[in-house]
């Protein structure tokens, strides 16, 4: 493991351009749960009926009452933890360029990250359904469910449901930075998910470094990761973060 840690800061000192994928792992210690796995959202409830598009169509209060209203009181409280913050430090030390990332709780910008690719997009702002208005989450009115628009539409998260398409901006440039990678992080993601977790195929096809840092292994971990670091986000960040300070 302590191999493994001097490696991967070994292997950033090195690199050109880093990019990161983050996944649900990457925000467990901040106090939001995961998809799978031991606590994971879809072990109590069935993704196709709160987290689909027609489901949502369908039933908008019951998706909002099983699903969105927890997760608004979960995201509006998260706080970066170290992950985040190890990450935003990485991108100051000018060694992390971009990150990809599933998870809609905009910790990575709360830390300082500045090029953050949300590819399922942002669970910061709803938006009507009728008109198209934005409006802040933390802003909207919940009294109601589900909350309505100044027009009279309903509000859903600006945030990709199953059955919707990835933004097309993040997907073209998610696979741009995949690309052009030396090295990219994958970082608590189970990578199960399409086509999120094609980004670090494509990295590693165009002769990227994969590094993964995840308690488990994946279903990228035997062909694609060159290594596995075995280990909570917060903690194998800080690991690797002190190792690199040595190196530079
Ligand atoms: P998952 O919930 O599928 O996977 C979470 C991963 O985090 C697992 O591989 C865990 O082993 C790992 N993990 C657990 N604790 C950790 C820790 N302390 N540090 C690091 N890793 C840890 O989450 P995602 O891969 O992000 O999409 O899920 C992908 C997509 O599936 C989500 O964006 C969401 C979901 O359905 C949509 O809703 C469209």
């Amino acid at each position: 493991m302590d191999d493994l840690i001097q490696k991967a800061a070994a292997d950033l000192a090195q690199a050109k351009m880093v990019s990161a994928l983050t996944g649900a792992g990457a925000s467990i210690e901040s106090g939001i749960p995961p998809f799978r796995g031991k606590g994971g959202l879809w072990e109590k409830y069935d993704p196709m009926e709160v987290a689909h598009i027609d489901s949502f169509i369908q039933d908008p209060v019951k998706v909002w009452n099983l699903l969105i209203k927890d997760m608004k009181d979960i995201v509006d409280q998260a706080q970066p933890n170290d992950c985040h913050k190890g990450l935003a430090r990485l991108e100051e030390l000018g060694k992390l360029q971009t990150i990809i990332t599933q998870n809609i709780d905009g910790l990575h910008q709360m830390a300082g990250n500045t090029d953050v690719i949300e590819f399922h997009g942002t669970f910061a702002w709803q938006r009507c359904m009728e008109c198209n208005t934005h409006i802040e989450t933390r802003r909207v009115d919940i009294s109601e469910i589900p909350p309505h628009c100044q027009c009279g539409g309903i509000l859903r998260p600006n945030a990709v449901f199953f059955g919707e398409l990835i933004p097309q901006e993040a997907l073209w440039r998610s696979r741009q930075v995949a690309t052009d990678s030396d090295v990219m992080l994958v970082i608590g993601t189970s990578a199960v998910v399409q086509p999120a977790a094609l980004m670090p195929v494509v990295a590693k096809e165009s002769g990227a470094t994969v590094i993964e840092i995840n308690p488990e292994s994946t279903v990228l971990t035997n062909d694609i990761s060159d290594y596995l670091i075995k280990g909570p986000a917060g903690d194998t960040i800080n690991r690797i973060m002190a190792d690199l300070d040595a190196l530079l």
